[in-house]
């Protein structure tokens, strides 16, 4: 039975998280829903699935090691028509057990020089993003379209992405994540085989079916790249992308 100081509690909690968030993000509301009970502010989502058990987390593991030393022994970023001269090869991050998974489109600078996706500006506004959701970066999985950083910072080609494809769908099939969650337009027509703009796809569930027969279905929610919304950093944008990323939490939380 939920008490009056559950209530309290709960609300104190999710008006402190949503305090957070719009410094974050810009938001100017408070999520909640309707129950029996009045109006109650929403939480948090659900703690995050549970460690697989081992062996399941060992062998993800060792499936990871032997699809990134595959990459790096088919190097496909040498087939690019332009070259990547890259420091680091920039696989992933996270819980590769995780339940959330980001797909961004290529490593900048800051990448290519410590080989982890997404610690630049760009990194920062997501790290922000995902705290907003009650999580912690350490608790979702981070990978890229491509694995090298492009030069002059240039968006991947069709080709590019096509050649990096077969690795990002196996990346996935070993994390096996709940949700997916696409960051700007490289990534959500890969992964969505789309031609659609972000504004017709962002917003809306849309599936993704790895190759193969029998490949799961995942749910993918594609938003604004960090790197678009830091340069066009608007209300109607922040909004948009929290609106997101809110749909995605309430998923999570098996609402
Ligand atoms: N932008 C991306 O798409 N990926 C990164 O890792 C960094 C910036």
């Amino acid at each position: 039975m939920t008490t009056d100081t559950d209530q309290l509690a709960r609300a104190r909690r999710a008006v402190r998280q949503q305090a957070q968030t719009s410094a974050l993000l810009g938001v100017d509301f408070v999520p909640c829903f309707r129950t029996g009970e009045g109006i109650v502010a929403v939480e948090a989502p659900a703690a995050p699935r549970p460690a697989p058990a081992e062996p399941g987390r060992a062998d993800a593991e060792r499936a990871m090691g032997a699809l990134r030393a595959r990459y790096e022994a088919d190097a496909p970023h040498e087939k690019f028509a332009t070259p990547h001269r890259y420091n680091k090869l920039v696989w992933g991050d996270g819980d590769i057990c995780a339940r959330l998974m980001f797909i961004g489109e290529a490593p900048g600078a800051d990448e290519d020089a410590t080989g982890i996706p997404f610690v630049g500006r760009a990194g920062q506004l997501l790290d922000k993003m995902i705290a907003a959701m009650g999580l912690r970066r350490e608790e979702v999985y981070i990978a890229n379209v491509l694995k090298t950083r492009p030069p002059n910072n240039a968006t991947p080609t069709v080709e590019e992405a096509a050649l990096c494809a077969p690795y990002l769908h196996e990346q996935i099939a070993v994390v096996a994540p709940e949700i997916i969650v696409t960051l700007g337009l490289p990534a959500s027509r890969l992964i969505l085989g789309s031609t659609e703009s972000m504004g017709q796809m962002r917003g809306r569930w849309a599936e993704y079916t790895g190759p193969g027969l029998g490949a799961p279905r995942i749910p993918v929610m594609p938003t604004y790249h960090p790197a678009f919304l830091l340069r066009s950093y608007t209300p109607e944008n922040r909004k948009k992308v929290w609106s997101d990323l809110q749909m995605v939490m309430t998923r999570l939380a098996g609402a």
